[in-house]
């Protein structure tokens, strides 16, 4: 049984792989970048299993490829990389890691959102630079998170926790939701909107939390960002592709918003040169929602169990329905 792990992780770590009967573990043996697309198609070809990250492409091209595979554990939430038609097709298992990456990704969407809004980014440059000449009465001035109007778009596992948060800031959580959230109506007094535009209208800040996918690709444009207070924050650590980055620009450089905090963007890694990148009142962060070191110890122990399961006949800890 040929196993292939995408990314280098700590033998310890995917200790159980090697532990399965007549199994050889073929691991990339780097961990800053994907594996190349060739090498992945070649060692695709007979694997039964795959540990796999969001940077791998898993398309239907590649998924043709794999006559084998039983099981596709990804290290993610998310599994918009993954040809989940195709996949179903081929009877192959999904397993991914719902649940451990909540309050991580909560944490760090409430900390983008605590950032832009105060411009700690400006502030701590200016004092590594060497560039603070004096407590001052007005500069870096930001906003008030305090008593601010919360609007959370996607109230799943990760908008409740970052709903929950917000209610420690005394702040008015609206949110939007394909259905009523009943739980986070009782627990955080949470205002469901369901006309959309009705939370762009009164938040200050606005978080998307949906899920990547084909129905919500660009949800986020012209339309929406013209429908926001002026004065508000936009937050995605969703996914990029939710968003289109082109009206995004032209909504912060135009100042029909104040700003953004980003963690996710349409194509990853963003390039140096792309012009959401030169605004000053944008914050960039390279996908690092869930990058805490027990939240990803969690993920990868998650994601070798769901392989081990898939492969030995035993159910995922967590499967995808299809
Ligand atoms: C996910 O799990 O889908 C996040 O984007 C990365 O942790």
């Amino acid at each position: 049984m040929k196993i292939l792990v995408t990314r280098k992780l700590p033998k310890e770590m995917i200790k159980p792989l090697y532990e399965i009967p007549d199994s050889t573990v073929v691991m990339f043996d780097q961990e800053e970048i994907p594996m190349p697309k060739k090498d992945l198609l070649k060692e695709i070809r007979n694997a039964d299993g795959i540990l796999a990250n969001l940077t791998d492409d898993l398309n239907r091209e590649v998924l043709k490829e794999a006559k084998q595979l039983k099981v596709i554990s990804t290290m993610a939430v998310g599994y918009d990389n993954i040809d989940m038609e195709e996949a179903e097709k081929r009877g192959i298992k999904v397993g991914h890691t719902p649940y451990v990456l909540t309050e991580a990704t909560a944490d760090l969407t409430f900390a983008l959102l605590l950032s832009v809004s105060r411009n700690l980014p400006q502030a701590a440059s200016i004092v590594k630079n060497n560039q603070w000449k004096s407590w001052s009465p007005f500069s870096y001035t930001g906003h008030q998170v305090h008593g601010a109007t919360i609007g959370i778009i996607g109230m799943g596992r990760i908008g409740l926790s970052v709903a929950r948060r917000a209610k420690g800031f005394s702040m008015k959580v609206l949110y939007h939701n394909r259905s009523r959230h009943i739980e986070s109506e009782n627990e955080v007094g949470a205002i469901y909107c369901e006309d959309i535009d009705t939370l762009l209208a009164q938040s200050d800040y606005v978080v998307l939390l949906v899920p990547g996918s084909k129905q919500t690709t660009h949800m986020f444009g012209e339309e929406q960002f013209k429908k926001m207070k002026n004065k508000a924050y936009f937050i995605n650590t969703s996914r990029g592709t939710n968003v289109d980055e082109q009206a995004l620009f032209h909504a912060l450089k135009e100042g029909e918003i104040k700003g953004a905090g980003l963690d996710v963007f349409e194509s990853e890694p963003i390039q140096g040169d792309h012009p959401l990148l030169e605004l000053d009142n944008v914050l960039a962060l390279p996908h690092i929602g869930s990058a805490s070191i027990e939240t990803r110890t969690e993920m990868a122990e998650l994601t070798v169990t769901n392989l081990k399961n898939g492969l030995t006949g035993k159910p995922l800890v967590y499967e995808v329905q299809y």
